[in-house]
């Protein structure tokens, strides 16, 4: 048996859509077993933040391997104290006490029942297209229906108490209004949401600064300002799902500095250790992390190996040394103008949005194509010409949106490569 039969005979195939067998990477690049060559722009779900094959973080893992790797959280270690204290410098000042996990979705479920804890219980409010995780309250607050909540079976784990409000998504206004002149329709939505749900009595608002997975989804200038204010007003804390957009992906080291909002509770992951060994992080205001040290009701094997902080601490030694979050900034701002380049050229792209290397672009049909059929296709055509990107397209959300959020070292010669394909691909699959 080949490898790809192998794998579809044996594994349960939950995520796999592409026939394609990898075998190595170096930097933005990656190789499949007849040796062809893709450019990775989707940085395996935005966690590969150094690139593939870094030789400085392998050779720390190495030697870390070979000095200490299982150490349950029970126990202190330099590198877990090394780390510790890395975050709380790196993060917004008021964020004072960190504690780390495994992947997004356990740090997002510790971060909810912190808030829970913390407040005494009440309702959890997150938007609709938001995206949080696979894990029970991590689903449960994620907002797309068509996934784990439609189904029967499976919606039985999901806990209760979660509700959805209207995202801020301009181009898809849930109130019909234009940006600039709507009054910020979705944040009187939530304060609506916020007292039809119990009102000081909510434990938390969780999203992410800009929702990734959803289709990159940038909120208008004032939105975060204002969900602080209400959560202030109202006593809820403020949750940051920084998975996608923290370390450096947005061109701040954590996308909600770009408003000078600071949630109570913020949560990193996937590139917090650059993808190599998994690793994820939550950080909360002083008393909100005092309160929880004095109960013990969340931790897993594994979640402050120090061979993860270790991973960590290279990770966000290089790119610091580098300037790697600069770098997502400028190159980031370079993608955006390339990508409005294409938008003028194709009407089919409708909107270009994104901030650093977190940038998605908005497809329609038109009159030969419809949307749902022409981003498939448009997808599946990058991804022959040698481009990895992800792909969000939902029917019953309506959206279909070329998702792109490459590695932090990402150059200019990278964005010209990818544009270079988007745009020939764009030009095959347009009748
Ligand atoms: C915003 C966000 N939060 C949480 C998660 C869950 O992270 P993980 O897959 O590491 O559990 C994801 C995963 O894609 C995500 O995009």
């Amino acid at each position: 048996m080949t490898t790809l039969e192998k794998d579809k005979q044996y594994l349960i195939q939950c995520y796999t859509t592409d026939d394609i067998v990898f075998t190595n990477g170096k930097g933005m690049y990656m190789y499949d077993e007849g040796g062809k060559k893709y450019l990775d722009f989707s940085g395996q779900f935005s966690a590969c933040t150094l690139g593939h094959g870094n030789e400085e973080l392998i050779e720390a893992l190495k030697e870390q391997l070979e000095k200490l790797v299982s150490v349950t959280s029970c126990f202190a270690t330099e590198e877990r104290a090394a780390l510790a204290e890395k975050m709380i410098e790196i993060s917004p000042d008021g964020l004072d006490k960190v504690m780390f996990g495994c992947t997004g979705s356990d740090a997002n479920e510790f971060a909810l029942k912190v808030a829970k804890y913390y407040r005494g219980g009440g309702r959890v409010i997150s938007f609709r297209r938001g995206f949080h995780g696979s894990t029970a309250g991590a689903a449960a607050a994620t907002g797309k229906s068509e996934m784990i909540q439609e189904n029967s079976g499976i919606s039985e784990l999901l806990p209760r108490g979660f509700v959805h409000s209207a995202p801020p998504y301009c181009y898809h206004c849930d109130f019909g209004k234009e940006p600039g002149t709507c009054g910020l329709q979705c944040l009187k939505y939530l304060e609506q949401t916020m007292l039809h749900e119990g009102g000081d009595r909510i434990a938390a608002v969780i999203s992410e600064p800009i929702f990734a997975a959803g289709g990159v989804i940038v909120p208008p200038k004032g939105f975060w300002k204002g969900v602080r204010e209400l959560c202030d007003k109202y006593g809820a804390l403020l949750i940051f799902d920084e998975v996608v957009t923290g370390i450096g992906q947005t061109g701040a080291m954590f996308a909600c500095q770009y408003e000078g909002v600071t949630p109570d509770i913020l949560v990193t992951g996937k590139g917090l250790t650059s993808g190599y060994v998994p690793g994820s992080a939550i950080l909360c205001r002083k008393e909100i992390g005092e309160a929880m040290g004095k109960i013990s009701l969340h931790g897993h094997t594994h979640s402050c190996y120090p061979l993860t902080c270790r991973s960590a601490l290279k990770n966000i030694e290089i790119i610091e040394r580098e300037n790697l979050v600069e770098n997502s900034r400028v190159t980031g701002e370079y993608l955006h103008e390339k990508l409005l380049g294409l938008k003028e050229k194709y009407d089919v792209i409708k909107d270009v949005r994104g901030r650093g290397l977190l940038q998605g672009i908005e497809i329609e049909g038109n009159s030969s194509a419809d949307k749902f059929v022409l981003g498939q296709e448009l997808y599946e055509t990058m991804l022959g010409n040698g481009l990895i990107t992800e792909l969000e397209s939902r029917k019953n959300l309506e959206n279909v949106v070329v998702v792109m959020h490459p590695a932090l070292i990402t150059t200019r010669e990278n964005v010209d490569e990818a544009v270079e394909i988007i745009d020939k691909s764009l030009q095959s699959c347009i009748k």
